[in-house]
């Protein structure tokens, strides 16, 4: 774990247009994205210096917004181009990459028509998102108490902050408990996702993965399921319930930041990484890295 604080790292943050110094890169106490969750991020990773999916990501910020009511004030292809100049101003090859875009701090109050629509983009260096020498046995998850919303009470299908309250919860509250995270499950009562990655699970050689209805359809998530169709494996994306957990042999999660991570247990049901969550494990990290791109 670093010892120096986020804020305090260094080299340069993409901010609204120009690149400033880290330390710099700072908002306003009144901004309307701190108070009513009106900001929408992103999070990606480099590998061998190029960015994996990188504009499926911008592509997916703008679409966020739109969901919010406003429109991110720098273009796709802007946003790509801005990411691929830090990342090399940077000096980093493997990194995390995160945009946020939010409602600024002209007004204060639910209605923000007029607030400044700001944009940043700050790269780091990041290893494994879970515990490397955990995630080849199988990560722990507890089952959440808070659940996904249903559609019609929150904007699911962007990948909105106000989003991470009930993640952040969550996720604490399963640490608390000794495990690395946490499964949720939606308003139905149906299996959803972690707190920041897509679910998959395994039974007689078949994959099963919960319908993306009220949560992120991840892009890592469809990522391996093209890899999984590649190899010929069978997947289902239908309704899953709880009890089911029991007939699963393993299970594993997906995420720009999980990347494939096996799962070994989720509250009272054990599952055994094997074969599928190994072979889409290497599978993702050839994909991802742009050798595999480029011999394709
Ligand atoms: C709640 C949640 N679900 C799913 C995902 C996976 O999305 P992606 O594969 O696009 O990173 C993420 C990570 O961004 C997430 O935070």
């Amino acid at each position: 774990m670093a010892a120096v604080p986020f804020d305090q790292l260094d080299g340069q943050i993409w901010f609204n247009g120009e690149f400033v110094d880290w330390k710099d890169a700072k908002v306003h106490v009144l901004t309307h994205g701190l108070h009513y969750a009106s900001a929408v991020f992103e999070g990606e990773r480099a590998y061998g210096g190029r960015v994996f999916k990188l504009t499926e990501h911008n592509q997916r910020l703008h679409k966020s917004a739109e969901i919010l009511g406003f429109t991110v004030p720098y273009s796709v292809a802007e946003l790509d181009a801005a990411t691929i100049e830090l990342l090399k101003r940077q000096g980093f090859s493997e990194a995390y990459v995160r945009p946020i875009a939010w409602r600024g701090s002209e007004s204060m109050g639910v209605s923000a028509q007029n607030n400044r629509i700001n944009v940043s983009i700050a790269i780091w260096q990041w290893g494994s998102y879970f515990n490397p020498a955990e995630k080849l046995k199988g990560i722990r998850l507890d089952i959440a108490e808070y659940r996904r919303p249903d559609p019609k009470t929150a904007p699911c299908a962007s990948k909105a902050a106000g989003l991470y309250m009930i993640c952040t919860i969550s996720k604490h509250a399963a640490e608390a408990k000794g495990y690395a995270d946490a499964m949720m499950l939606d308003y139905r009562g149906q299996v959803a996702e972690a707190t920041g990655a897509n679910i998959f699970f395994v039974k007689d050689g078949v994959i099963h993965t919960p319908v993306p209805d009220c949560f992120l359809n991840g892009i890592t998530r469809q990522t391996v399921i093209e890899l999984a169709k590649r190899r010929g494996y069978q997947v289902i994306e239908r309704a899953i319930m709880p009890e089911e957990l029991a007939d699963f042999s393993e299970c594993f999660l997906t995420g720009s930041a999980a990347e494939v991570t096996p799962v070994s247990e989720i509250g009272p049901y054990t599952f055994k990484p094997a074969t599928i969550s190994e072979t889409l494990m290497n599978d993702y990290m050839k994909e991802v890295y742009p050798v595999a791109a480029a011999a394709e």
